[in-house]
């Protein structure tokens, strides 16, 4: 009888630890990407609001095009941290975008890791 009731309670304990091991990593991977929502938010305020205005705003073109994935993350990384060295080697892209805004002056000249560059689009798309 004690041998059956054990047979019994292993697989519903299973079960349990399962569920909830399965709980905490769920609680793992919201905690973690509300962390790197976070990270995004903090950098972007940081180094791109001032330009670019809030993530909310209308007028924010690059909120925009983050969000339609206009762009590989390859680009942005060369773009956000290279953009000089994007025209010099005229890759076409870089360079109409520089068009589109009447060939101002101004170069991003960032340095920022795919890491840091991931959760500013992280965050701009959230
Ligand atoms: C001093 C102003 C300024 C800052 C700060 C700035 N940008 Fe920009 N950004 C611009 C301007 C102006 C353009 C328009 C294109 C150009 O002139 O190169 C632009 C364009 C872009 C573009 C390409 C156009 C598009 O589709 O959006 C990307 C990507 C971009 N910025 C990302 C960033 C990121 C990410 C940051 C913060 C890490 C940042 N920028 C900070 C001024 C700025």
């Amino acid at each position: 009888m004690m041998k059956k009731i054990i047979v019994m309670i292993i697989p519903f304990l299973l079960i349990c630890c399962n569920r909830s091991k399965e709980d905490n990593r769920n609680l793992l991977i919201e905690y973690n990407s509300q962390k790197f929502e976070k990270t995004g938010e903090i950098l972007y305020s940081k180094f791109c609001l001032e330009c670019h205005g809030s993530k909310e705003a209308n007028d924010n073109f690059l909120a925009g095009n983050i969000q339609n994935n206009k762009y590989e993350l390859s680009f942005l990384r060369d773009y956000i941290n290279h953009q000089d060295s994007l025209i010099q080697h005229k890759n076409e892209l870089a360079i109409k975008i520089k068009d589109e805004w009447s060939n101002n002056d101004y170069i991003h000249h960032f340095k920022m890791t795919d890491k840091e560059i991931k959760a500013v689009v992280y965050y701009l798309k959230k």
